[in-house]
């Protein structure tokens, strides 16, 4: 039996996740939205499934608003919630969106208890904190996704400014999924193995570290409605994939801290082991002071942010 995938919220990013995951015959596919959307839901789906034979692929994927049947679902996506308009933060989105993932949260924990939650909907750290509130699973199965996403524009930008494949680009980002609270690693980011600082001086580095902390913004303003989703949901199925395939790779998440870092009870973005059981490993990397005070800003950023969250 294929594993099976549910993913909550079907706009753009949450259809698109499902396009990519189907197309890669990772697993099924339910998409699930609010009963006022369930048709253009299911109308999603079936156009989807019938690329498969296209495409070439087998996986099975439905629309429904039924919870049901997302039950026992592997991996369950929370991408529900309002996008940012142009001139909104994340940090906008807090209270609306608190509403949706917790309600979210709630209907697919109740169906699918073993599952590993991936959070999507932003202000994403604080919406990983509600997350686990509500479901109380233990942290390892309770992930936000804003790492892969942040470093996959930080490397892009750095292929870009080099002009170099994308593919040949480390890079990582952590801290918080937000503009002032990224912290991309200039020291940890290499371009076919040669370190990123022996190719680049620190003026260029300083604005394309400046370019990605504002990635999502940048595509905000330009889309004039709704937020990026090419991007993004490919960096979700990055997780998925190594989720499911039990790969173990390496991708910057968040996660809640006990103690990493030096910081405790704050959801925040670090290089994560990602494999069957979930979030399975912290990588505590040895960060320079100034590194270091850059993610306990981020984390003091977060902790505002989720001061305000009302359960
Ligand atoms: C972004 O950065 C939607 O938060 C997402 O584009």
């Amino acid at each position: 039996m294929r594993p099976k995938v549910s993913i909550i919220g079907a706009g753009a990013t949450g259809a698109t996740m499902a396009q990519r995951l189907v197309e890669k015959n990772l697993c099924d596919v339910v998409m699930l939205d609010i009963p006022e959307r369930e048709n253009p839901t299911k109308g999603k789906a079936l156009d989807m499934l019938q690329a498969g034979p296209l495409v070439g692929f087998s996986s099975k994927v439905i629309g429904t608003s039924d919870y049901k049947d997302t039950e026992n679902s592997q991996i369950v996506v929370v991408t529900a919630g309002v996008p940012r308009k142009p001139g909104m933060s994340r940090e906008d989105l807090l209270n609306i969106n608190t509403k949706i993932v917790r309600s979210c949260a709630e209907q697919a924990a109740k169906y699918s208890p073993n599952a590993i939650l991936i959070v999507f909907s932003n202000p994403l750290d604080a919406m990983v904190y509600v997350a686990h509130r509500v479901t109380r699973f233990p942290r390892e199965r309770v992930i936000g996704q804003g790492g892969a996403l942040d470093s996959a524009r930080w490397r892009t930008f750095i292929a870009l400014e080099l002009g170099v494949s994308a593919e040949d680009v480390q890079g990582l980002v952590l801290g918080g999924h937000t503009d002032v609270g990224m912290v991309p690693l200039p020291r940890y980011s290499s371009v076919a193995g040669i370190p990123l600082t022996d190719l680049l001086d620190s003026e260029r580095i300083t604005k394309i570290v400046d370019r990605a902390r504002k990635g999502g913004t940048e595509i905000v303003q330009l889309l004039g409605e709704g937020s990026a989703y090419y991007a993004p949901s490919a960096a979700v199925i990055e997780m998925i994939e190594s989720i499911l395939l039990d790969k173990k790779r390496i991708i910057p998440s968040s996660v809640l801290l006990q103690g990493e870092y030096g910081l405790r009870e704050v959801f925040l973005g670090v290089p994560v082991v990602l494999g069957a059981r979930g979030a399975e490993k912290i990588i505590e990397l040895k960060l320079t002071p100034d590194e270091l005070a850059q993610l306990h800003k981020a984390a003091e950023i977060v902790r505002e942010t989720v001061s305000k969250v009302q359960l």
